[in-house]
């Protein structure tokens, strides 16, 4: 097989075979394919789109590229969750506890990465003491006593989608649904997920800003996970303004404790609640989506999810007395409010400036060297609908740097204030299966 009769059957509109993608995929993971072929082959398919055999195809030999996770010494029915990113996304958090306080299998390896806030695992050790440098027997011990346990991201997973991501960024071929859902799918399958929910966010904060977008995108990653096996589904979410109102690290460890205790904010529990219905029904642990739900609500009510968090936290060396006191939390030396500069109903807030934000008071990081303030961040205190009056606050900042009039200026730009009827954003458009 050549690379160059390859490039030009999918230039021309053709359908590739596996043995040609396992060829392709082998080749540019071994450094025998040049970046320059494969950057025109990924041309051709932003052009010409793959059909689901081919996508499938590509997962899998990604997913074969590197090591795979075997989780198969854990009981019963994994089932992973992923989000599109959002801009503070506590779900997480939220969702790994409620779900195994149910009973389902919560295998969570994570990883630091780039963006607004940290990554799951920098936002769990916010929580003193808290280590996911635990052994793989130790991973799934705990998985199969206490049903919830996160380790950090080892061996060598989906090297041939961190060689094309890397490729695809400066050759303007990340936006192709077919790269983005086997991109996105390839690592949840290497990671040894059996059953798979997709957060698809859309909106002006999300990677997906129009809704049918989002939904193709959300297809395409049904449409791969199914045909590989792995019951998948997804759920269309809003990102026209940030989930919830914590945006940082510590800030969204209390969050997720106040959701867990039904304390938290609206919409973060009710897409909690959505997204945590499907994952409890695909592990077999509910017969319908409502008896699922019923089970979340029971757990909310009845402490039993906020109990799990603190048996999750303390099993992982963590200071399990944060979740009945979370000020024992890293906290910022200085809150600064923002305020309204006139009266009216808040009718968008943008989540990526909030998130921009977020990360220039230290709570993200900017590249991998970059060291995370763990206490820092941004608490919105209205949302989309709201009232306000001119000089109320919109939002506490939480700050270890006095001057913060940078941060000020982007989170005023990102509220939108208005005179008019403001219509509030559904939370859920959409479910594909
Ligand atoms: N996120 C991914 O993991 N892959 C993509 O291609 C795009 C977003
Ligand atoms: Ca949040």
């Amino acid at each position: 097989m050549r690379m160059v009769d390859l490039i030009e059957k999918k230039r021309d509109g053709m359908e590739l075979t596996k043995e040609e993608i396992d060829f392709i995929i082998a080749g540019y993971t071994n450094d025998e394919i040049p970046d320059y072929q494969m950057s025109a082959l990924a041309m051709a398919i932003f052009f010409n789109d793959m059909t689901t055999d081919e996508r499938s195809y590509l997962t899998m030999a990604m997913v074969e590229s590197g090591d795979q996770i075997d989780l198969s010494a854990i009981h019963g029915i994994k089932v992973d969750k992923h989000s599109t990113g959002g801009v503070g996304d506590t779900t997480t958090l939220v969702l790994a506890p409620l779900v195994a306080a149910v009973g389902v299998p919560v295998a969570k390896m994570s990883g630091r990465g780039l963006g607004h806030t940290g990554g799951t695992i920098d936002k769990l050790e916010a929580i003193t003491g808290f280590s996911v440098e635990i052994t793989n027997d130790q991973f799934i011990d705990l998985v199969n006593t206490n049903h919830v346990a996160v380790i950090g991201q080892t061996g060598n997973l989906t090297p041939a989608d961190k060689k094309l991501y890397g490729l695809r960024d400066v050759t303007a071929t990340v936006n192709s649904i077919p790269l983005i859902a086997s991109s996105i799918m390839s690592k949840k399958i290497a990671s040894g997920a059996d059953a798979i929910v997709l957060d698809v966010k859309t909106g002006a904060g999300a990677f997906m800003k129009e809704l049918d977008d989002a939904k193709e995108l959300a297809k395409a990653m049904v449409g791969i996970g199914n045909k590989l096996g792995r019951k998948t589904m997804a759920v269309i979410s809003d990102m026209s303004q940030p989930l919830g109102f914590a945006i940082g690290n510590a800030l969204e460890v209390k969050e997720a404790i106040d959701t867990l205790a039904g304390k938290g904010p609206k919409d973060l529990y009710e897409l909690c609640l959505t997204l945590g219905s499907h994952m409890v029904y695909l592990a077999n642990k509910a017969e319908t989506l409502e008896e699922a739900r019923q089970k979340l609500e029971e757990v909310v009510a009845n402490g039993k999810a906020l109990e799990k968090f603190k048996t999750f936290v303390a099993a992982q060396g963590g200071n399990p007395e944060i979740v009945d006191d979370p000020s024992k939390l890293p906290t910022a030396k200085y809150t600064i409010e923002v305020e309204a500069k006139e009266d009216g109903v808040i009718s968008a807030i943008t989540a990526d400036k909030i998130g921009t934000a977020a990360m220039i008071l230290g709570a993200g990081r900017a590249t991998k060297e970059s060291k995370i303030d763990l206490a820092v961040g941004v608490v919105l205190l209205k949302k989309i609908g709201d009232n306000v009056k001119k000089g109320e606050s919109l939002a506490t900042i939480h700050s270890n740097q006095e001057e913060v009039a940078d941060v000020i200026k982007r989170i005023e730009e990102s509220y939108s204030i208005s005179q008019g009827n403001v219509d509030i954003p559904s939370l859920v458009y959409d479910e594909i299966k």
